[in-house]
């Protein structure tokens, strides 16, 4: 096959934008999808800059809007006939963010962009993806899950419209729900040169400059925080190990930490009862889901 055609989300900062430097040194064509222009036209010029290649290019996706994953879907569909890794890695979480804010669909935006929004681009770019001599699928949960071990999906109320919005309770359900996803992704494309797989994202440095809206309290806590985590291009290794590595093309349906071992992801996320009663519930939101039966 010829140099793997990659798409990460959220790839013009943090551990996506070291995945996209890794990826381009190793002559894949990566495309970083971004809601703000400015800051990928920048990640761009960096990441060509890091990696010595000019394979990288950018594509505008805002993940809590509908339309802008259609629109961005069919700019891809333009130049590209097949698409060997979808990497969900773009996330919201506002750690600033007291109540909750909603999409331009008018949806909870935590639910909406990192859970609806990777279902919607996966769901329009399967046949692209199907093209692949082995498209892979690969989306992104956090080891923050274990610290609540009990959560599970409000399948009545995703979006907290009754009440107890708290930005990590959204967030980490989000990311179960994710977990979730990607049982069901292996469990469709069982029969198929599809794979879904997703990592277990550790600590990881993030660029507090990023959230200038939080208190000094919080700042002093990330801080801290930092002495103890990886650095986004260490945590990036993995990312580029299941993306592109000939061992990780045998895997499906796994859950892998930053150092590419299988982990449990807990009985809960694994019920299929669970998984598709989340599934029947996205599907409310993605009808195009629903019709696949
Ligand atoms: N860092 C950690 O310790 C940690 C721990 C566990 C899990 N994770 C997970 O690892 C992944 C990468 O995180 P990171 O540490 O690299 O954080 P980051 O630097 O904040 O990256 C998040 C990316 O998501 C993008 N994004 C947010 N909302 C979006 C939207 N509506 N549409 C499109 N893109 C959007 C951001 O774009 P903007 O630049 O426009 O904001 C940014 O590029 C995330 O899935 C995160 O949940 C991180």
């Amino acid at each position: 096959m010829s140099d793997p055609i990659i798409l990460i989300t959220g790839g013009n900062s943090g551990i996506g934008k070291a995945a996209a430097i890794k990826f381009a040194s190793q002559g894949a064509k990566v495309l970083i999808a971004v809601r703000n222009p400015e800051r990928g036209k920048e990640a761009i010029s960096d990441i060509r800059k890091k990696s010595e290649s000019n394979t990288s290019s950018m594509l505008t996706m805002d993940l809590s809007s509908m339309n802008s994953i259609r629109a961005a879907c069919e700019e891809f569909q333009k130049t590209n006939t097949r698409l060997d890794c979808l990497i969900h890695n773009a996330a919201d979480f506002d750690i600033g963010r007291k109540m909750p804010e909603y999409s331009e669909d008018g949806i909870e935006k935590i639910w909406a962009t990192n859970h609806l929004g990777p279902v919607r681009l996966t769901k329009l770019l399967e046949k692209e993806l199907a093209r692949s001599d082995k498209g892979r699928i690969i989306t992104i949960a956090s080891k923050g899950l274990m610290v609540h071990p009990f959560l599970k999906v409000r399948m009545d109320d995703p979006e907290f419209k009754k009440g107890g919005y708290s930005v990590e309770k959204a967030y980490y359900q989000s990311k179960l729900a994710q977990i979730m996803y990607t049982y069901w992704l292996a469990e469709k494309y069982q029969k198929t040169s599809i794979t879904a797989n997703c990592i277990r994202v550790t600590n990881v440095r993030i660029d507090i400059s990023r959230y200038p809206n939080i208190s000094p309290i919080a700042k002093k806590l990330y801080a801290w925080k930092s002495k103890y985590s990886i650095s986004p291009p260490q945590m990036a290794e993995v990312y580029v190990w299941l993306a592109t590595s000939p061992e990780a093309r045998k895997y499906s349906g796994e859950y892998f930490d930053e150092k590419c071992r299988k982990v449990s992801s807990g009985k809960y996320s694994k019920d299929p009862k669970n998984i598709h009663e989340l599934m029947e519930i996205t599907g409310k939101y993605i009808p195009e889901l629903l019709l696949e039966k």
